[in-house]
C-alpha cells in the first residue's frame, strides 16, 4: 500500500491538522505493515503556482510531473486542510493545480466530467477557528464542500473527513474538538481497511 502524506498548515508544531495527519498515517502504518509513505510539506516546500508547461528539462514542471506521479501512485492520500478565510490555504490550492490536470485525472467527455482517478482513498484532517457544521456560519464553509467536490470530480469517491473545528473558540473546546477527533481516527481507518 502507498500512502501520500500531505501537510499544508503554516503553524509548524501549533497546527492541529499537521497533529492529526501524523495519527493518521501512523494508524495507516501500524494496520498495514509494509506501507510506503512519501511524504509533502506544502508550507516548507511550496510549489509554484500553476503556470504554462515549458519543457521536460524545467525544474518547475519536473516537481509537477512528481507531484502528479505521487497523487497517482497513492493507494491513500492523507491531507491537512487547514481552514483559511474560510477555505483552503494557498499552499494546499498550489497542489491542487498540480493534480487536477485534464486527460490524467480528469477528462471532459460528451456525457460531461468524468474522473479518472478513482479508487483511491482520500482522508482529510480538517481544522478551523469556527464552527461550520451547524449553525449561522456553516454557509461560509467552502473548505470541506470545496474539497468534497473536487477530489469528486477527480473520480474519488471514497473520502472522509477527521474534523476539529471550533478551536479558537476556547481551550476547553480546542482540547475536546482535537481529542474527539484525534479518537475517532483508529475506528475510521478499521472501518474501511
Ligand atoms: C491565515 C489564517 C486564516 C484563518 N482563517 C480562518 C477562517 O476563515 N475561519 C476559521 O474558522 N478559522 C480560521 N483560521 C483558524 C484556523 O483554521 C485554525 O487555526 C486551524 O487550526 C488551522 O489549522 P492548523 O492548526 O493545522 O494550522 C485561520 C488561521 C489562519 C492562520
Amino acid at each position: 500500500m502507498k500512502v501520500l502524506h500531505i501537510d499544508a498548515s503554516a503553524l509548524g508544531t501549533y497546527s492541529v491538522t499537521r497533529g492529526l495527519t501524523a495519527a493518521i498515517v501512523a494508524e495507516f502504518v501500524q494496520s498495514h505493515p509494509g506501507a510506503e509513505v512519501t511524504y509533502r510539506d506544502l508550507h516548507a516546500n511550496p510549489l509554484a503556482p500553476w503556470s504554462m508547461p515549458v519543457g521536460d528539462d524545467n525544474p518547475t514542471d519536473i516537481e509537477a510531473a512528481k507531484v502528479m506521479d505521487e497523487f497517482l501512485a497513492a493507494d491513500v492520500v492523507v491531507i491537512g486542510a487547514p481552514m483559511y478565510n474560510f477555505s483552503v490555504s494557498s499552499t494546499l490550492k498550489a497542489w491542487i493545480d498540480r493534480i487536477a490536470v485534464a486527460g490524467k485525472t480528469f477528462s471532459y467527455t460528451s456525457a460531461g466530467p468524468q474522473g479518472l482517478a478513482g479508487g483511491k482513498r482520500v482522508v482529510i484532517a480538517s481544522s478551523r477557528g469556527g464552527v461550520y457544521t451547524e449553525g449561522p456560519a456553516a454557509s461560509m464553509d467552502f473548505q470541506e464542500p470545496y474539497l468534497r467536490a473536487m477530489f469528486g470530480f477527480l473520480g474519488v469517491t471514497d473520502i472522509e473527513f477527521v474534523r476539529a473545528e471550533g478551536i479558537a473558540m476556547s481551550d476547553d473546546h480546542k482540547t475536546n474538538a482535537v481529542g474527539s477527533a484525534m479518537a475517532s481516527i483508529g475506528g475510521l481507518i478499521r472501518k474501511a481497511a
